[in-house]
């Protein structure tokens, strides 16, 4: 049997976090090296014990510790600690930390440039075969109107989510459109009439809603409506682990679910 993967957990004291290393406890393919959390948290040096290991939280990595991944679900703010962390260290990368910017998104590719690395705003496979419809249908119906409607719990801290970018990055992309340009996000002059060809936004946040979004591609007379639910965190989680078993010993560059459920069904 080949040795373990060797992995670090950025963000462990979050709700994708506990739920990540709660399900790792489970994996023998899979070692947790460290347990990431905030400067300045109450839980730095505080003990966590994950499967049979007796660790430490902490806020930074030990260089006698040699993940070969980081997973980071963590915040915008974060991120960039997280990511310089995985090149410095030449840790493959795995992050689902929605809320970036284009200069964030940019550091992606460049690190994909001396790394691996898998960012992805919803690693449920659902997703990822609701991502593919929607470019299908964007591309099949190029004169009808398209909205992206997303509900999550009343904590979320990003919207629209990044899910629902990412599907209206697909729908353009698939219409040859430029995003920045078509994207009405919610509250950015979102009650003037829709021009042709603009993508809006609507966001609905309460309870502890997982996640929901639905694209709607409508035209006169009729309407396409394409929706994933998610009513359990934990297809995140075991997302992110699958991806982390597929990323360990790959080459640089930048990757997606699609590959990792690609190469599950290869
Ligand atoms: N891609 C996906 O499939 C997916 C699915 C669900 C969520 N998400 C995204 O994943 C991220 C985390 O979500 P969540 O629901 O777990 O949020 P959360 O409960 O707020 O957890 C975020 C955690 O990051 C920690 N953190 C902040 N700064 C840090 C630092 N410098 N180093 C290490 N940890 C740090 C926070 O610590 P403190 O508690 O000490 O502040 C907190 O525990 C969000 O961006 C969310 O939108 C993505």
């Amino acid at each position: 049997m080949s040795p373990p993967i060797n992995v670090a957990v950025h963000g462990a004291a979050g709700r994708m976090g506990q739920s990540i290393l709660r399900l790792l406890g489970d994996c023998d393919d899979l070692s947790v090296v460290a347990v990431m959390v905030r400067p300045g948290s109450s839980l730095d040096g505080i003990a966590v014990s994950v499967a049979q290991s007796a660790l430490l939280h902490a806020s930074s990595l030990d260089d006698d510790l040699h993940p070969q991944v980081l997973i980071d679900f963590s915040n915008a703010a974060a991120f960039d600690g997280a990511l310089a962390l995985a090149v410095k260290r030449r840790i493959a990368f795995i992050s689902g930390t929605t809320g970036l910017d284009a200069r964030q998104r940019d550091a992606l590719d460049r690190a994909a440039a001396i790394i691996p690395v898998l960012w992805s705003a919803n690693f449920s496979l659902g997703v990822a075969v609701l991502a593919r419809l929607v470019a299908q249908a964007a591309k099949a119906l190029p004169g009808w109107d398209c909205e992206i409607a997303e509900s999550h719990h009343s904590g979320k801290k990003d919207a629209p989510s990044g899910t629902a970018i990412a599907l209206g990055r697909e729908a353009a992309a698939a219409r040859g459109q430029d995003f920045d340009r078509v994207a009405q996000l919610s509250g950015s002059g979102n009650d003037a009439p829709r021009m042709v060809g603009e993508i809006g936004f609507a966001v609905t946040r309460g309870g502890d809603i997982v996640g929901e979004h639905t694209v709607l591609f409508a035209t006169r007379g009729e309407r396409i409506e394409l929706t994933h639910r998610a009513t359990d965190r934990d297809i995140f989680a075991r997302g992110a682990i699958e991806a982390t078993r597929w990323i360990a010993g790959r080459d640089v560059g930048r990757y997606t679910v699609s590959d990792v459920v690609a190469g599950s069904s290869a």
